[in-house]
């Protein structure tokens, strides 16, 4: 932490506002999703599907390709977000052409995802089960894929009626075979635009002034702009990757920055003590 002080000043201010007055704003990959199990990386919502068998052999070597082109890019500490953004929105783009023309199928996603090796953070179930308990809204904000992610949650048995997510959306012909990618694309530095769009959407969550955020880019900092009147932001930030040349500017932004920790322990001892 780098002002101890102010996480605590905050957290009692939360206690006294009350839980009525709290949301929890969440990114999803690496975030809700563990960035590593057994010394092997985990898959991203996208990686769930770039990996699977709905993904032809040809289309597979390109997804790799960008990934190993564009990811060190996403985590470069020597580049400005000026200079990372432009190529950030060609990675996605032309990620999601190549999807596009995979003709995926809405049916087979289920199966993707069981099959993949994707998880969520240990303790995720208490997290979870404990903001449904509550009726604490839990708005997952994501520049991942939301058919997949949804599915994610669900085959964890954790989509409780509490969670709303935002996120790219596919779009399916009367068939059920994926032609496009729904309305603006979410990448990782356009979070806030998004956030100010949806306010329309999400008038309950507007309400709440009170936000946890949780986050592992820096570009998940902003996911909670379209909260109207916010009293207290208090950010979570889950540092896995490139962590010492990193470290210095997540404690400048986040008010917490956990390092290479795959676990829910600190966020659900916040929410322990809110509760
Ligand atoms: O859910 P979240 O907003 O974290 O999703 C974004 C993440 O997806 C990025 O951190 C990026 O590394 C990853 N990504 C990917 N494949 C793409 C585009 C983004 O794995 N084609
Ligand atoms: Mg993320």
């Amino acid at each position: 932490m780098r002002d101890p002080q102010r996480v605590q000043e905050v957290l009692h201010g939360m206690l006294k506002a009350g839980l009525d007055t709290i949301q929890v704003i969440s990114d999803f990959d690496m975030t809700l999703t563990r960035f590593a199990h057994n010394g092997k990386r985990c898959p991203t919502s996208h990686n769930i599907l770039d990996n699977s068998q709905l993904i032809s052999d040809e289309c597979k070597i390109k997804l790799k390709d960008l990934l190993n082109k564009y990811y060190p890019i996403e985590i470069d500490s020597s580049r400005t977000v000026e200079e990372k953004l432009p190529l950030m929105v060609e990675w996605w783009t032309k990620a999601h052409e190549l999807l596009v023309q995979q003709k995926i199928r809405k049916d087979q996603l289920a199966l993707a995802v069981q099959e993949s090796d994707a998880m969520l953070r240990d303790g995720y179930q208490w997290f979870f089960d404990c903001l449904h308990q509550h009726s604490v809204p839990l708005l997952i904000f994501s520049a991942g894929l939301g058919d997949v992610l949804e599915e994610v949650i669900r085959q964890a048995a954790v989509f409780h009626p509490n969670v709303k997510v935002f996120s790219n959306y596919m779009d399916f012909d009367e068939t059920g075979v994926m032609t496009a990618f729904k309305g603006q694309l979410i990448h990782i530095y356009n979070k806030r635009e998004g956030a100010l769009l949806q306010t329309g959407h999400f008038q309950e969550l507007r309400a709440r002034p009170n936000v946890v955020l949780l986050g592992d880019s820096l570009g998940d900092l902003t996911m909670a702009d379209g909260v109207q009147e916010v009293e207290n932001v208090l950010k979570i930030g889950f540092l896995n990757d490139k962590v010492d040349e990193r470290k210095q500017s997540y404690l400048n932004s986040y008010d917490i920055v956990l390092l290479q920790d795959e676990t829910m322990e600190v966020p659900n001892a916040i929410l322990d003590f809110l509760v």
